[in-house]
């Protein structure tokens, strides 16, 4: 992970972005070690249904599929991604509206909160691979602003 606000560009630690309340951790991309922590992460916020989704250059309507994550958004539900390959880019309003931009990668875990406006897009080399959970089972909504 490596984050900073787009308008200065400081750079933003794990503890900064806890503090913007949005929660980040690491875990193993291992499938028989990343269970046990998102099981936690499950038991704690209440997300039921966990998929995985992966996105590549092979991956048909790529491009109209990426064009609905770019756009500021919210979800009246926690948006959580644990990246097990590839990379993407999380903008992320500030309690201030700054922008953060925050790359996650390989290992990283990251908890965009409900009614938080974010946006998201891939780097150029258009690959990512993630699990996703949800505390609402029919799955993603977003809310454009
Ligand atoms: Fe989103």
């Amino acid at each position: 992970m490596r984050a900073h606000y787009l308008d200065d560009d400081t750079a933003i630690g794990p503890d900064a972005l806890t503090r913007e309340g949005v929660h980040y951790e690491r875990l193993p991309t291992a499938a028989a070690q990343y269970q046990g922590g998102l099981d936690a992460l499950r038991a704690r916020g209440g997300y039921v249904h966990q998929d995985e989704v992966a996105l590549s250059p092979e991956t048909p309507g790529l491009d109209a599929i990426c064009a609905k994550f770019v756009d500021e958004h919210l979800h009246t539900e926690d948006e959580v991604r644990f990246v097990l390959e590839g990379e993407g880019v999380f903008d992320i309003r500030a309690t201030d509206e700054r922008w953060m931009r925050v790359l996650v990668e390989a290992g990283d875990l990251i908890v965009v909160p409900r009614d938080r406006y974010h946006r998201f897009f891939l780097t150029d080399a258009k690959r990512i691979r993630c699990v996703r959970l949800f505390q609402d089972p029919s799955g993603w909504t977003p809310v454009y602003r």
